[in-house]
């Protein structure tokens, strides 16, 4: 979770966009920030959807992640300066002020591994909503079983990082089916010399029914559940679980 070396540790977060293109997911909460005079990114990683809400509407943006190597990535790009980043974990978050819109990308909600943490990342989010704001983020439906294909011969992938040059990558998994968690390794080989960085990551994989009772126990409503980010209605095999919603 907040001690993840895949987020924490330089030598990996140097990797995170070159492995990251941007996502449908990035693509919606722009769109629904247009009009926001307020918006929040929890978990925003190395800060590529905030700088561009920043850039491209009129919102004022708070943007925070527990990770400080992401969000030092995220300060050094081109636009950082119109945003605040805060290095925060979402539970703790309380910035004593309230935002049009909330948003989790990156199924960041995954990092949570009890209903314990959920609950207290979904009261920040409501802490941080204003009385007509509007909240979103995504967390994989279990049903879809997408960790099956997070296997080495099927992800292997060459990124190119402007340094150390052509840098292979893959991923490998674990299923806990008992604890709804995927326990998943991610490595990246360096071509020219053969140097390896490799990072262990446990992700959680909440029901449906899990996160609607800890949504409504979070004085929050959802107003849709959308199945993916092109916006689709959640249906029993969506890729994802999406709540849309309000302040109860
Ligand atoms: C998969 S990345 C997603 C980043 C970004 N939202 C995106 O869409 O690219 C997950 C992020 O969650 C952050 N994270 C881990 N624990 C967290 C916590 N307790 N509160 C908030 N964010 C957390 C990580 O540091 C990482 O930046």
């Amino acid at each position: 979770m907040t001690d993840d070396r895949l987020y924490t540790d330089a030598a990996l977060a140097r990797f995170y966009d070159l492995d990251n293109d941007w996502t449908e997911d990035r693509s919606f909460c722009l769109r629904l920030a247009q009009g926001c005079a307020s918006v929040l990114d929890l978990g925003c990683g190395t800060g590529e959807l905030a700088i561009r809400i920043a850039a491209e509407t009129d919102a004022e943006v708070s943007a925070a992640d527990p990770a400080r190597a992401m969000l030092d990535l995220a300060r050094a790009k081109p636009g950082a300066g119109r945003v605040s980043w805060v290095e925060a974990d979402a539970r703790r978050l309380d910035l004593g002020r309230q935002f049009d819109l909330v948003v989790m990308t990156g199924h960041a909600f995954q990092v949570f591994l009890t209903d314990a943490d959920r609950a207290l990342c979904l009261a920040a989010i409501a802490r941080h909503l204003a009385p007509e704001g509007c909240f979103v983020f995504d967390s994989r439906n279990p049903a879809a079983r997408e960790w099956e294909a997070w296997r080495p011969d099927l992800t292997l992938r060459e990124i190119t990082d402007p340094e150390l040059g052509p840098v292979a990558a893959w991923d490998d998994v674990d299923w806990d089916a008992k604890r709804q968690a995927v326990t998943y390794e991610t490595a990246y080989r360096v071509n020219a010399d053969g140097r390896e960085f490799r990072a262990r990551s446990r992700i959680g994989f909440p029901s449906l029914a899990v996160l609607d009772r800890l949504i409504a126990a979070a004085g929050l409503r959802v107003e849709s559940w959308l199945g993916d980010w092109s916006g689709a209605p959640l249906g029993p095999d969506s890729p994802d679980f999406i709540p849309l919603g309000r302040r109860a």
